[in-house]
């Protein structure tokens, strides 16, 4: 809010003589850049009034751009007095553009915090460029307007400086990727955007054809399909910053429109993409935040990944791994255990190194039973017994395996049944904040050979856990149809602090595999050639061997700029319910347009 003696917005106010042209008005300096050095020279400044002052006659006032900030100051010794009138006008956002002299503020009026702070520029002429109505909330850095006035006046809360960075930084990354990849022989290719549904797991956006009464395009998941094609086509190292659209539900790290840093290879091994991708974030962080990434990262299969940290997409900052104790549970004497066991669960372990309280276990069994368990089972350590909880529960074998496990004082937590991996893997990552130390290193981490088949309860059919052009892994080819949950595929995650931010595979190439993946996950090969003939049309001409990945870049830049959501790292971001609270978007089409797309809404 304004400062005592700052001017508030003040809509009553009628500005007369407001020249809005630029006319022969050239910027010289940016609002971010004078400094002592500078000091007698003439510039002329254009920016937003960002805070004004009046002291006694004098007026101050700071001028912003996204470059920074300059003091500048209205005498009327100096002014002309018709434009000294048009300077106690200013207020909050109205553009303006100044001539004048830079001047050394005087001793004590200095701000080291500032780049421009040894300087103010003494105006000569003053130029009213635009007035600025009373704003519904003024860009300051703290906002204290709600998120929603703020998505409604996007345009105005990207003024924030801290808005402006996140661009800048997005700007950085796309340049460090196009660069890299461009030297490492990549070709930026575009793919369409009316396209073919390209299945990646969410529902499509729609677009009727007018010339094709009935007959609908769908905006891309992704390039997928397109990518692919272009390895069929020779181009042998392809990439694309490319736009993806999914009807999905949202979360902080989801958006309906969201960008890719989408490549294909062709010839190559899993490894090659990897070492593609780390060289790419090498220079990425190098670049943009000058951290040196320790590159290989570390690489994990799924089944090590689940084993160890309860989920494919591991924080490796938390330095707590589980253990597994499903056969010390079979003989605990603890029914629970015993019982889950029996009915073919396992029984997963967490040994924090930290006395938790009642509040902290209640909270983390929350997690818990929000990922299938039926209770957070614990027990306190001093290293060589154990008291609380269930301590009295626990004996045989399962006592002596947690006490060997627990290397000093700390809390033992438990979870049972056919999910207990995955109830204990969100109570480690519900004590990240307490377990990982102070400063938050990025730690990527690649995880592979994925189940290249989900079961899903909802549609009673196998589906793709990844998409359906896959490469299961050769050696487990021939139990594809018998026994599909235990097919691994040549098919990788990045991972970077619990963040999923890449995915990809190696693809089928053969037209033969790609039909009986397609018959797996529930496609009649009628289905298959109507949907996808196309694909399965180009295999049959030489498709090379070929793989690659896409990289969330709307989640990189939210990693690397510090932020809790993708929304902050996007321009114009959709809320939750994917709608635009700043163009009212999506809105109602006008009959007209209906009635020539041949579309009658029921
Ligand atoms: P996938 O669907 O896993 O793979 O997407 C790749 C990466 O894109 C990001 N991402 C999203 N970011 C924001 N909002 C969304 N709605 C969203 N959906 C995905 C994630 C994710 O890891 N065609 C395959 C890639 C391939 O196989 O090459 C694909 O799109 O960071």
């Amino acid at each position: 809010m304004p400062a005592n003696n700052e001017r508030a917005p003040d809509s009553s106010r009628v500005v007369r003589n407001v020249t809005e042209f630029l006319g022969d008005w050239k910027r010289t300096a940016t609002c971010g850049e004078l400094t002592a050095s500078g000091a007698g020279s003439s510039q002329t400044l254009m920016g937003w009034v960002k805070s004004i002052r009046d002291h006694g006659g004098v007026i101050f006032a700071d001028l912003r751009d996204r470059y920074g900030v300059t003091q500048v100051v209205f005498r009327p010794e100096t002014l002309p007095g018709d434009q000294m009138e048009q300077a106690r006008q200013l207020s909050f956002e109205y553009v303006v553009a100044v001539r004048g002299t830079v001047e050394l503020r005087p001793d004590g009026m200095r701000n080291p915090d500032m780049h421009t702070g040894e300087v103010e520029l003494l105006v000569a002429e003053l130029k009213m460029l635009n007035r600025a109505e009373p704003l519904p909330f003024l860009p300051a850095e703290e906002p204290s307007a709600s998120e929603e006035l703020r998505l409604k006046h996007r345009y105005l809360d990207l003024r924030r400086e801290a808005c402006q960075k996140v661009f800048a930084l997005r700007h950085g990354i796309y340049q460090s990727v196009r660069k890299c990849l461009s030297e490492e022989g990549f070709l930026e290719i575009e793919t369409p955007i009316l396209v073919r549904p390209t299945p990646e797991g969410a529902r499509d956006f729609l677009v009727p054809s007018r010339v094709h009464r009935g007959k609908f395009f769908a905006l891309p998941q992704s390039p997928q399909l397109y990518k692919q094609l272009l390895m069929v086509s020779g181009f042998d190292r392809y990439f694309q910053l490319a736009r993806c659209l999914r009807d999905e539900d949202l979360r902080a790290d989801r958006q309906p429109e969201h960008t890719q840093i989408d490549l294909e290879m062709s010839f190559c091994s899993e490894e090659d993409v990897f070492g593609v991708v780390e060289r790419t974030f090498s220079a990425v962080f190098e670049e943009n935040l000058g951290v040196r990434l320790p590159v290989p990262f570390p690489r994990l299969t799924y089944d090590e990944a689940m084993s160890r940290f309860g989920t494919d997409k591991p924080d490796l900052r938390i330095p707590v791994e589980l253990a597994d104790l499903t056969e010390a549970s079979s003989t605990s004497g603890f029914s629970l255990l015993e019982e889950a066991v029996k009915a073919g669960g396992r029984v997963a372990c967490l040994l924090v190194p930290l006395q938790l309280s009642r509040k902290d276990i209640g909270e983390l069994e929350t997690l818990a039973k929000a990922q299938g368990a039926t209770a957070l089972f614990w027990a306190r350590s001093s290293g060589t017994d154990l008291e609380g909880g269930v301590s009295k529960s626990v004996g045989g074998a399962l006592q002596k395996r947690l006490l060997e496990l627990s290397q000093g004082p700390g809390t033992v937590l438990l979870t049972a049944g056919a999910r207990a991996f995955e109830a204990a893997g969100a109570v480690r990552s519900g004590l990240g904040e307490k377990l990982r130390p102070g400063d938050s290193a990025f730690r990527f981490g690649w995880v592979k050979d994925f189940p290249v088949f989900s079961w899903s309860e909802e549609d009673s059919r196998w589906e793709p856990t990844h998409h359906m052009f896959s490469m299961p892994r050769e050696e487990h080819l021939e139990f594809m149809e018998e026994d599909p949950a235990r097919v691994r595929g040549r098919v990788y995650d990045l991972v970077c602090d619990g963040v999923e931010l890449g995915s990809g595979s190696m693809r089928i190439h053969s037209p033969e595999l790609q039909v009986r993946v397609m018959k797996v996950v529930g496609l009649s090969l009628e289905e298959a050639r109507r949907r996808f003939g196309f694909l399965l049309e180009a295999m049959r001409f030489g498709a090379p061997p070929h793989g690659g990945i896409a990289l969330g870049l709307d989640r990189i830049v939210m990693l690397m700029a510090g932020r809790d959501t993708i929304r902050d790292t996007i321009a114009f971001p959709k809320t939750t319910s994917a709608s635009s609270l700043m163009d009212g978007s999506p809105c109602q089409a006008d009959e007209k347009d209906l009635k020539e797309l041949g579309i009658k809404l029921v």
